[in-house]
């Protein structure tokens, strides 16, 4: 199956093609269409290295959502199909390795259960990172337990105004202060990201450096969200699209953020069953796409377009379509540009019968074209495959980095930080002080807290036992 799209294309066009595979100029998202095994997931790998290794383009590469399988963490190892890069260096007469051992980044939020043992090597870094509260907006909530009433954002604004360049510790009391305690912001976020060190103070040694990663071209920077409980994974993601957007905003660059399988959120309707923040992504995520098409360009992997409509209109976007079996998928997706003379008849009929790694690539606003996209120069995931620290990085490199170093310093930071509150009464004094002066303000934390959002409880699973023991408990994964 590997080699059936690639012997189609060799026969078809052998030294003709370019050794560099083509890729359009961006001015929007890429959409990558087609069925399930139709080579999307590996051809978005194709696509982003594409980018990412053409010498004129220089994309920032971030992947942001591996899906399921934790497709992102294979950008780690070069590929190991020796046979097929032999048979397209004969074919393309290619000089020099095809192969390629990226420089990655992987970035760990401190939550869950992160392993004692992380991928390290000259190659690949790991880096356990933390969040200053102060960074986050009131609109990153939402990813965690569905919208934010006005109360908890009024707290919100009064803890970001109060407690700038505060610790942690300080925050939580005055969030005890204001009685604020049973607020949504509170139970369903703020206590158990704190508690499990994701949130720490300005200036925090391990907070996240979003302008390095971007600074930083030559490594794809890889957001790991494997050891995070399911309920932070898009708050996680989504406060990283977010800082990364803003940043460019600030100082123009080109950057491509990859999501696999985003068909989990843009399947969902206003009355699916999923939890409200998966609903919350969405609206997030297509607001994103539409307004980041300066600099800001996403990879996305998705089945169907008719999953997407609503989102991917606009001849900005790029579009991949794979083999799309289902006539009606065919005739939808392409309608417009067939009116508009993009695509012909024998393209939309080719749809159907695409092999893996064949696309009909529509550019925006131009004529429509086939292309065979090659496997990925990294390793890619691929049925069978087992755990990937387990069995993949293990058999291929078995280096690894301790992690505990990092949570210990960050426990006994925390440690420093309470005995430093604890110890000084003065600090809750002049708190309450403040309070006192600000006497309106206490009155209506107080007078609002009709404590409605009991049954809202978020409890991370581990939370007791992070809480007593961080890095205790933490399984040994190798
Ligand atoms: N460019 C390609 N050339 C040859 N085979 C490919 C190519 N892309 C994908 N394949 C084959 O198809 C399989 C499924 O690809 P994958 O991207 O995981 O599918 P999808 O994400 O669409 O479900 C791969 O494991 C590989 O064997
Ligand atoms: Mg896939």
């Amino acid at each position: 199956m590997a080699s059936s799209g690639l012997k189609k294309y060799i026969r078809k066009d052998p030294v003709q093609s370019s050794a560099i595979q083509k890729v359009p100029e961006l001015h929007g998202s890429i959409f990558v269409y087609g069925r399930i095994g139709g080579g999307k997931s590996v051809s978005l790998l194709s696509i982003a290295q594409a980018y990412h290794d053409h010498p004129g383009r220089k994309y920032k590469i971030f992947d942001i959502w591996g899906g399921d399988r934790n497709e992102n963490l294979y950008w780690t190892l070069p590929s190991t199909k020796i046979s097929y890069w032999k048979k397209i260096k004969k074919a393309l007469r290619l000089d020099g390795s095809a192969i390629k051992q990226y420089r990655v980044n992987l970035l760990y939020p401190m939550l869950g259960k992160i392993p004692k043992k992380l991928p390290d090597n000259e190659f690949v870094r790991s880096k356990i990172f933390t969040i200053p509260f102060t960074s986050l907006d009131i609109k990153d909530f939402p990813l965690i337990s569905g919208v934010m009433s006005s109360r908890d954002e009024a707290l919100w604004n009064e803890i970001v105004w109060t407690c700038k360049g505060k610790s942690i510790t300080y925050m939580l009391n005055k969030i005890k202060i204001l009685k604020a305690q049973n607020y949504t912001i509170y139970k369903n976020a703020l206590r158990s990201l704190s508690r499990e060190l994701l949130l720490q103070p300005n200036g925090s040694k391990y907070n996240i450096d979003i302008v390095s990663e971007l600074d930083n071209q030559e490594s794809i920077t890889v957001l790991c969200l494997d050891f995070v409980p399911e309920e932070f994974k898009v708050f996680i993601a989504g406060y990283i699209i977010r800082i990364i957007s803003e940043e460019i905003k600030k100082k123009r660059r080109k950057s491509l953020m990859l999501l696999r399988e985003v068909h989990q959120f843009f399947r969902v309707s206003d009355s699916s069953v999923v939890p409200d923040r998966i609903k919350v992504f969405k609206t997030y995520l297509a607001h994103w796409i539409k307004l980041g098409r300066s600099g800001t360009h996403f990879i996305l992997d998705t089945q169907s377009p008719s999953e997407t409509r609503g989102i991917a209109e606009g001849q900005q976007d790029t579009t991949f379509f794979g083999r799309l079996p289902a006539q009606n998928d065919r005739q939808s997706a392409t309608e417009q540009m067939l009116k508009d003379n993009l695509i012909t008849q024998k393209q939309v009929t080719k749809l159907g019968i695409l092999k893996p790694g064949q696309f009909i690539i529509c550019p925006s606003g131009e004529r429509a074209y086939f292309q065979y996209f090659f496997l990925p120069k990294s390793r890619y995931w691929e049925e069978g495959d087992g755990s990937f620290y387990k069995s993949i990085w293990k058999r291929a490199k078995d280096e690894w980095i301790d992690s505990s170093n990092v949570i210990s310093y960050l426990k006994e930071q925390r440690k420093n930080e309470e005995n430093e509150v604890d110890n000084s009464d003065e600090v809750l004094e002049k708190i309450m002080k403040s309070m006192d002066n600000k006497n309106d303000d206490y009155k209506t934390f107080q007078e609002e807290d009709n404590g409605d959002d009991v049954d809202n409880d978020i409890k991370t699973k581990n939370e007791e036992s992070i809480k007593n023991n961080h890095s205790e408990e933490f399984f040994d994964i190798v």
